[in-house]
């Protein structure tokens, strides 16, 4: 039986969230099950509208096949309304984003009248250079303010953002920037990163070449020279200072979209989940201030980065709808050393903290000096997000980052699902390391067995949600039948979230890890048919399979099987074609751990890659492989264990 760590008795006090024991959870969770509509209506209305919403939820999963699920139809806004511009008139001094750079100390504070007045040049400059209101724009950025102030800048002109982590290669920019139909590319010269730059704007050109894009507007970071198109490539200290400060936000309904973000699946290419402003930013404020239990004059960091759905929602708009000070950070957990975050801390007094496992367990590897030689008074919620967060690291973080004094909270949530889903609520929810706990008011998980029933009472399953709520995705940009066919595919009126989990005794949650095709190494989210896509696509490859396991630091690696064509064999150079392949295709952060030359992959006999024997094989756990004997050919198992590689 795992343990239970109660609320530290300093965080409850003087809150004013509604809910800060699990009692006012029970009777919060009630109240949504009985009255979803008048529960979320009245978290609406802490937004700023135009015209107000009166209806609730339009549509449900059961008939999802015909068409999106609708929050606040009737209600009109612009989420500038609630963002930016109501604190530019009450706050108007104080600190909105808070910048840290790469280099320790290099720090830039905007003020909410400042992010205003930048956000209208930005959203002038862009409606200059053509875009128009539903138009797409691609930002691919590094973390750098004018990341968030280019996103907001277009959902103020009523147009949609689509953040592309800076990570992804030329080759991933295009398709997202074809599937979307973008218009206009923002990005910068190049990034900083861990000391060291990386290229952005060459990066947009090769993707560009043969789209038709008429506009990049380019950031100058670094100052390194950059290849540039006139006519196409305008600057940002050009187009942007010289802009008004006088922009009109766009009146938009509740259901007009925000933003595409693309995310892996099991199959296929990426898929673009679109999100929509009103029942989004409910959702991203509510659960923000919820769960991290935020006050009017909290430091929030939130240290993921904008490319990803933790950027949009924890960094961007659930921070700004709240008027918190959000900190923007441009490093990484380990430049120039592992106590970089809590240097951060101290500096710029965070109170509350939001950061992955994979982070954790990279500087608690390092000694705790790193971080106690940091003053972290100032902190009282501890966030982590993106995986399974192991007993040990949920332990470091509590007992040494925290001093047994902050509340630990393990979110788990989707890009899909737009914000925090199954989490404790920090002043509320007593933990236990490694579980997510209780779903948040409003989400009702369903756990199904193999023969799709109900597990009830304690147990493990697939996990799926049966009730819409209003910041999940709409729809897939563009394909609603794949998003029906993805999400929806099994029993009818449930949410299809891929992941595993477990329900304890007291009814709480631990997330077991996806249980379909999708790896998460390090929090970034990766299909298996991506990397199987890019290594075949090697002349000396004739097929592969890939598969993730189980890594001490990065929660998933990524094993490769690799079948190579008659005349090749191993090699460090094949090696070398394979992470290469990866990176043009893909992007630098899809690295194989480990591959293995088979001579053949296991396939039933007709023809379908047993993915589960290699998974075992992967995961070091080969005394049950399961039944075999429906192998077209048996013996290509025993070949793959003689030269398995953990
Ligand atoms: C997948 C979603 C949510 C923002 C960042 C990732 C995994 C996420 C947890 C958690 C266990 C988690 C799941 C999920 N995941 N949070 N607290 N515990 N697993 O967003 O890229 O859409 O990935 O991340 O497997 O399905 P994403």
């Amino acid at each position: 039986m795992s343990e239970i760590v109660p609320v530290p008795p300093s965080i409850g006090a003087g809150s004013p969230n509604p809910i800060v024991d699990l009692g006012a959870w029970r009777d919060h969770y009630q109240r949504v099950a009985n009255d979803p509509d008048a529960y979320w209506l009245a978290e609406a209305a802490r937004l700023v509208w135009r015209t107000p919403p009166t209806r609730g939820l339009d549509g449900s999963f059961y008939e999802i096949a015909d068409g999106p699920i609708a929050w606040f139809a009737d209600g009109v806004h612009n989420v500038h309304d609630s963002c930016v511009d109501r604190h530019a008139v009450a706050t108007p001094d104080r600190a909105a984003i808070v910048w840290e750079g790469d280099e320790p100390g290099t720090t830039r504070t905007l003020t909410w009248a400042q992010l205003k007045d930048e956000v209208c040049r930005c959203a002038n400059a862009l409606e200059a250079l053509g875009l128009q209101r539903g138009e797409r724009a691609i930002v691919y950025m590094g973390m750098v303010p004018e990341a968030a102030i280019a996103m907001l800048a277009i959902a103020r002109i009523g147009a949609v953002h689509s953040v592309v982590f800076g990570g992804f290669s030329a080759e991933s920019l295009r398709d997202r920037v074809r599937d979307s139909g973008a218009r206009l590319v923002v990005t910068q010269d190049e990034g900083r990163r861990g000391g060291r730059t990386f290229a952005l704007k060459s990066v947009v050109d090769e993707a560009l070449v043969g789209a038709h894009v008429p506009a990049v507007l380019v950031l100058r970071r670094t100052g390194a020279e950059v290849p540039w198109s006139p006519g196409r490539d305008v600057w940002w200290h050009d187009a942007v200072a010289s802009a008004s400060s006088a922009h009109e936000a766009a009146a938009m309904p509740a259901e007009s979209p925000l933003f595409i973000l693309y995310t892996s699946g099991s199959t296929g290419k990426p898929k673009g989940l679109l999100h929509t402003t009103g029942g989004y930013l409910t959702w991203a404020s509510w659960t923000h201030r919820t769960v991290f239990d935020v006050r009017p004059d909290d430091v929030w960091a939130c240290v993921a980065d904008v490319g990803w759905v933790t950027g949009h929602s924890y960094i961007v708009y659930g921070p700004l709808a709240n008027g918190v000070t959000t900190l923007m950070f441009e490093s990484t957990p380990l430049y120039p050393d592992a106590g970089r975050y809590w240097d951060v801390v101290a500096r710029h007094k965070v109170t509350a903290f939001y950061t992955a496992p994979t982070a954790i367990r990279a500087i608690a590897a390092c000694s705790a000096d790193f971080v106690t030689k940091y003053d972290r008074s100032t902190l009282r919620v501890l966030g982590t997000v993106g995986e399974p967060i192991n007993a040990d690291a949920w332990r470091w973080y509590h007992d040494v980052v925290g001093a047994g004094r902050c509340a630990v909270v393990d979110t788990w949530w989707q890009t899909e699902t737009g914000g925090i889903c199954i989490a404790p609520i920090a002043p509320a929810t007593p933990t236990k390391p490694g579980a997510a706990t209780l779903p948040l008011p409003g989400i009702t998980p369903i756990l199904l067995d193999n023969q799709d029933r109900p597990v009830r009472g304690p147990g493990n399953g697939r996990l799926f949600l049966t009730t819409p709520w209003p910041g999940m995705a709409r729809t897939i940009w563009g394909d609603h039948p794949r998003f029906v066919a993805t999400y929806f595919p099994g029993p009818p009126g449930m949410y299809l979230t891929g992941d595993g989990a477990r329900r304890d005794a007291d009814g709480y949650y631990w997330i077991t890890g996806r249980v379909d095709d999708v790896i998460n190494v390090s929090g970034h989210r990766m299909g298996t048919a991506e990397f199987e896509g890019a290594i075949a696509s090697l002349d000396e490859v004739a097929e592969c399979a890939v598969v993730g396991y189980p890594h001490a630091l990065k929660g998933q690696g990524v094993y490769a099987y690799v079948v190579l064509q008659a005349g090749f064999s191993a090699s460090a150079e094949v090696e070398a074609h394979i992470q290469a392949a990866c990176r043009t295709l893909i992007g630098a952060h899809a690295r194989v751990d480990l591959i293995q030359v088979v001579p053949g992959l296991p396939k039933t006999r007709s023809g379908k890659v047993m993915r589960r024997i290699l998974r075992k094989i992967a995961e070091g756990d080969t005394s049950n492989l399961g039944d075999t004997s429906t192998l077209n050919d048996p013996t290509v198992v025993d070949a793959i264990l003689r030269g398995a590689k953990v």
